[in-house]
């Protein structure tokens, strides 16, 4: 794998993502590991995030701080994107969010597009898209490709687990595209699902199995 492909090896996320993985975590609990794991892999994704300083007045002295400097767009693609988005927004307010709604149709796995509220021009510095499951890579792909479209060429991708195939996908698809993940396990079953996998992440977040 190449250094745009990123696994965390963190013990916490190593730990967290086991929980996720069981089938008897229940949807509050699977919906606060969503969480709790993208706010790990959001620390990882914005590690290069430039800095300007700027000067504040503590209780005792001047003192010169760093602000972010770059505006950041996060990208959840409906509906399993949600639960990421929200935890990263809790770390960096100042984020915008811009929803994408896409859906595999489940006979040919291709991404369907049905929801997408773009402004005409964007004002962001880097778009972030989040969507827990990279399977065969069909919905990522679409994604990144609404983004560049609407302007914005530096773009990374936050996922929690993949397939090689959607590995293989974005990175063939959209080269300058780093992916963040915590796991890629082995491969794919006849109906798309990664294996082993955690099962269907929108139904398990949001209890409608
Ligand atoms: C899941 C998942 C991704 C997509 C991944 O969404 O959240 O968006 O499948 O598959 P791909 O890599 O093969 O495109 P799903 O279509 O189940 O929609 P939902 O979240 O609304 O249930
Ligand atoms: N979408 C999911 O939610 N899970 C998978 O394993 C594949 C796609």
């Amino acid at each position: 794998m190449d250094d745009m492909v990123r696994v965390s090896q963190h013990p916490l996320v190593r730990h967290k993502l086991g929980t996720l993985r069981d089938r008897t975590t229940e949807p509050q609990r699977f919906r606060a590991l969503v969480g709790e794991l993208a706010q790990l892999l959001f620390y990882e994704a914005t590690c290069d995030l430039r800095l300007e300083t700027r000067t504040v007045q503590t209780p005792l002295a001047e003192c010169a701080v760093e602000t972010i400097a770059e505006r950041v767009g996060l990208f959840p693609v409906l509906r399993a994107g949600l639960g990421m988005s929200h935890a990263m927004l809790e770390a960096l307010p100042s984020c915008q969010v811009w929803h994408l709604g896409l859906y595999r149709d489940h006979h040919t796995l291709q991404p369907v597009t049905y929801y997408n509220k773009l402004p005409p021009k964007p004002n962001i510095d880097l778009a972030i898209v989040l969507d827990p499951m990279l399977a065969t890579g069909g919905s990522a792909v679409a994604a990144i490709d609404i983004i560049k479209r609407w302007g914005v060429q530096r773009v990374k991708f936050v996922g929690l687990i993949a397939a090689p195939n959607g590995v293989a996908a974005v990175r063939n698809e959209h080269p300058d595209v780093p992916i963040y993940l915590a796991a890629i396990d082995s491969q794919l079953n006849e109906l798309g699902y990664i294996v082993p996998g955690l099962g269907d992440a929108g139904d398990r977040q949001f209890g409608t199995s």
